[in-house]
């Protein structure tokens, strides 16, 4: 499935994006181990966290939906669930992958876990190498990449670990390791990461200790309690009609019920320093998260260099900045971004062949991308099956002066189902085909 954009027009009026994807994710996962039914609204009916609830599924979990975003499930409490008969396909999703490699090393049955092609392509060290370390049985293909095999093992041991690199994903395994795990686990991050998983622990009634940058959990069979909650729409999806109405010429957008937690918001940051009129209306908390909804105007943006702290709190946000930044006035550097490159795609590889595609001046770094504001040609586009790579570059046509077209785009529904047609809503001419 390709997209076809026409070039030109405006972006204007309301919209709501899917619900967010890592919450989706590590919903599904708590509820299943908590005791009594959980329920959620704004559930992403995306393939990856349906994968999760397959997942879970597969392990003897009821879980009902997801009817317009609702799921409920039964939890089944700490040591309930069973051997699935096969291996658990986590298709395009590292997150699932990795936090379902910490939540079942401590199980008392053996699993495998595989995905996709992209998937099994992506760095498993980062779990392997510290889940080893407290005990677990793991086998991976080559190179520590999936299938994941995780043997069962007597029982692990908590672990003080210092992350190598700043990575939710790997934080969010080990402290669902250490919910099986004797004695308690500590993770420290070298930079704030999302702290989904630690807010979302605490709802389930297993608060964590914080001191800075490390964070630990206590083993032990205290109990997950059932909880529901409201998901906000993920902000991650938000940025690409952000983006578009900030270089589309004309009109007003209102992104609204969007999650704006403090380490996802670094989007917000970026671009109002590149002089995006950007305003958050309605602030207020729902379940576990602060929301807001995003009131965005046309703006003359300017290139910046990005500051490397707030890079872990836009790390998925790359591919919309980049489009944002082709349409800067001067030049935009981006550093301290290395793990861009073992994302769903080497994403500095892609995002330079698209804005070259397009007729961008760009320079890639081992570590980032200098990009040169300039104009958009027309031309054809290669995502390479990644979601995030395709939605930036359907935004570059509204600034082309011929239409611009991407090539594989079937993953878009990885993440944000629907997309075209939201985005056709509010001006884009776009068409998947
Ligand atoms: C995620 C963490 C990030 C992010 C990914 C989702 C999560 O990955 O890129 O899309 O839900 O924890 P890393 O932890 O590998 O940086």
């Amino acid at each position: 499935m390709d997209f076809r954009v026409r070039s030109g027009g405006q972006i204007s009026g309301r919209c709501r994006v899917p619900g967010d994807k890592s919450i989706s994710h590590r919903a599904v996962m708590l509820a299943a181990l908590a005791e009594g039914e959980s329920r959620f609204t704004g559930f992403l009916a995306g393939a990856d966290t349906l994968a999760t609830a397959a997942a879970f599924r597969a392990m003897g979990v009821r879980i009902d939906g997801p009817y317009d975003g609702e799921v409920t499930v039964q939890g089944v409490g700490l040591h309930g669930l069973r051997a699935p008969s096969g291996p658990l396909d986590m298709g395009n999703a590292g997150t699932g992958m990795r936090l379902l490699a910490g939540l079942l090393a401590g199980q008392r049955f053996g699993v495998t876990l595989i995905g996709d092609e992209s998937l099994s392509r992506r760095p498993m060290r980062r779990v392997i190498a510290p889940l080893r370390q407290m005990g677990a049985d793991i086998g991976a293909a080559e190179g520590d990449t999936p299938p994941l095999v995780l043997r069962p093992t007597a029982q692990l041991r908590g672990i003080d670990y210092v992350l190598p690199m700043a990575s939710a994903q790997v934080k969010s395994c080990l402290l669902l390791a250490g919910l099986y795990a004797q004695g308690r686990t500590c993770v420290t991050e070298p930079a704030p990461t999302r702290d989904h998983t630690e807010r979302m622990l605490a709802a389930f009634g297993r608060p964590l200790q914080r001191d800075g940058a490390r964070v630990c959990i206590d083993g032990g069979d205290t109990p997950l309690r059932a909880t529901s909650f409201a998901i906000p729409g993920d902000i991650s999806s938000a940025a690409f009609p952000l983006v578009a109405a900030l270089i589309a010429g004309q009109g007003e957008l209102l992104i609204e019920n969007v999650g704006i937690n403090p380490t996802r918001t670094g989007i917000l940051d970026i671009l109002r320093a590149m002089g995006g009129d950007i305003e958050l209306l309605n602030l207020r908390e729902a379940g576990t998260e602060p929301v807001a909804d995003i009131r965005v105007r046309p703006s003359r943006l300017r290139g910046i260099a990005v500051s490397p702290e707030l890079v872990p709190l836009a790390i998925d946000e790359f591919p919309a900045i980049a489009v944002a930044a082709a349409c800067a006035q001067g030049e935009t550097l981006i550093t301290g971004a290395q793990e861009l490159r073992v994302k769903e795609s080497d994403r500095i590889a892609a995002i330079a062949n698209g804005l070259t595609a397009l007729g961008i001046a760009v320079e890639t770094l081992p570590d980032g991308l200098r990009i040169q504001g300039g104009r958009f040609r027309g031309g054809v586009v290669e995502s390479h099956g990644d979601h995030r790579i395709a939605m930036a570059f359907s935004l570059a046509a509204l600034r082309a002066d011929a239409p611009v077209r991407i090539r594989d785009c079937v993953n878009v529904g990885t993440s944000f189902p629907g997309y075209a047609e939201i985005m056709r809503g509010l001006g884009l001419a776009i068409e998947a085909a």
